[in-house]
């Protein structure tokens, strides 16, 4: 099957210009202008943008946490993506105690298989650093599992010591991994949460007020520290402040390998939509929380000067009504996570680009081309250019909307975008050839989606 996308603008990281885009099969066959060529399948792109398939790359699918489920699982959170133009994931395995990273990995490709509509990939989430684990980081290597994500946060569910992280890090600068780091000072933020609560201090708001930039700030710096003594790059997951993005900017202009991205919640919500009157705060729990806004140009300063290198979604979707609600009366008992795999795109897009906060071509970088070589994707993602996998958003930046959980395809009971208004929506969506999205209707089939196995991180 020959498709050909004629008269867009064609976007990279590196390029803008007019072109048509000849796919063949399951991959970009060439790109230039007026192509002479033969296709089965002509897709009008005028006055559109045609643009990598974005990469998510930090979404938690049917993830188990406090005590119940993120409700989104590979079938109906890939479907959200691709309704986004996001078209590929790489979602973190989790290792129970007392079990293997090998088992925690083929449980998760259990979850996805047969389910997924985009590629993805799988970050592993290690519990418990001992002989076993270590040895099985070499294996997940091997099998293309090539980034780990370390918690200084959450004690007694997934925190690790300093010696453990340390382990876990000397170990990859052996293996070629990449160590991600969920970086907020667990032990000092649990006792701020025990007292708050025998304070009466129940409301969500108070999520954000035991959980101070300056814990997520003090984590960062220990965790780039304990990587440059280890010798091996570290990747800040979901960084929110600037007393975060300061420690990074520090080491970075000391030549340490710190990586950081971030996330739409942090660049567009606030520690305000925590205070919202009758729980509604809690539609807005996710660690690190929600900050005051004055953090947010000092994010997008980052995200213009490489800083911060990504922006993901932590897509860890919880429905208010029925799993929000755990926490009423005790907040450090709402489900962490909200929602957002279906609109990292646009509103990125809206926020950033139509703003003139950042080029189109940095936009590019920041959701397609930066988490493929990040996480050993690239040149098969992240770009558009022959040989790579023809997963493309045809994007026509005119088109006015509004997000909202009564529109979006994600499977949670609130968007936490509600009422925003954004210009722009993936109007076609491919996936290796096959079209996903088009014309407003759904096309892609259950299971369509691929492992990908990964690369080791770029030395
Ligand atoms: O609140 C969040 N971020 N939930 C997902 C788990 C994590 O720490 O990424
Ligand atoms: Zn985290
Ligand atoms: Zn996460």
């Amino acid at each position: 099957m020959r498709t050909l996308i004629r008269g867009g603008t064609v976007v990279t990281a590196g390029d803008t210009a007019a072109a048509d885009v000849l796919v063949d099969g399951e991959t970009v066959a060439a790109i230039g202008r007026d192509l002479d060529v033969t296709a089965d399948k002509v897709i009008d792109a005028a006055n559109r943008y045609v643009m990598p398939g974005g990469i998510d790359a930090h979404t938690h699918l049917e993830m188990p946490f406090g005590g119940t489920f993120s409700a989104d699982d590979f079938g109906t959170g890939t479907a959200a993506a691709a309704w986004g133009g996001t078209t590929t994931v790489v979602d973190f395995a989790i290792q129970d105690f007392g079990e293997s990273l090998q088992a925690g990995y083929e449980r998760w490709l259990g979850k996805a298989a047969g389910k997924a509509y985009v590629d993805y990939g799988f970050h592993m989430i290690i519990r418990e650093v001992n002989e076993q684990t270590l040895s099985d980081m070499d294996a997940l290597v091997r099998q293309g599992v090539t980034s780990f994500k370390l918690f200084m946060a959450y004690p007694g569910v997934f925190m690790l010591d300093d010696a453990s992280i340390f382990r876990a890090m000397q170990r990859t600068s052996d293996n070629g991994g990449l160590i991600m780091m969920h970086a907020e000072n667990g032990g000092a933020i649990d006792v701020l949460v025990q007292r708050y609560l025998r304070d009466g201090r129940t409301d969500p708001i108070n999520h954000a007020l035991t959980r101070p930039a300056a814990m997520e700030g003090e984590a960062t710096h220990r965790a780039i520290a304990l990587a440059t003594l280890a010798g091996v790059a570290v990747y800040v997951v979901h960084l929110s402040s600037r007393d975060a993005l300061s420690a990074v900017v520090e080491a970075r202009d000391k030549g340490a390998a710190a990586y950081a991205e971030t996330c739409p919640q942090y660049l567009f919500l606030s520690q305000e939509d925590l205070a919202r009157p009758d729980f509604e705060g809690a539609k807005y729990v996710c660690s690190p929380p929600l900050r005051p806004r004055d953090h947010q140009d000092e994010l997008w300063k980052g995200l213009v000067q490489d800083d911060l290198q990504i922006v993901s979604t932590d897509h860890c979707p919880f429905d208010y009504k029925d799993q929000k609600v755990l926490g009423r009366g005790d907040f450090s008992k709402i489900p962490n996570g909200l929602p957002g795999i279906e609109d990292r795109y646009t509103v990125l897009f809206d926020g950033g680009v139509n703003t003139r906060r950042i080029t189109l071509n940095r936009f590019v970088e920041l959701v397609a081309t930066a988490p493929a070589r990040m996480f050993g994707l690239y040149p098969r993602k992240g770009t558009i250019a022959p040989g790579s996998d023809a997963d493309i958003v045809v994007f026509n930046p005119t088109v006015q909307r509004v997000l909202s959980a009564s529109t979006h395809h994600m499977r949670v009971d609130y968007n936490c975008f509600e009422g925003m208004r954004v210009r722009g929506l993936p109007e076609v969506v491919l996936q290796r050839g096959e079209v996903l999205v088009e014309g407003g209707r759904f096309l892609g089939r259950p299971g369509q989606g691929r492992f990908l196995p990964r690369g080791a991180f770029p030395s």
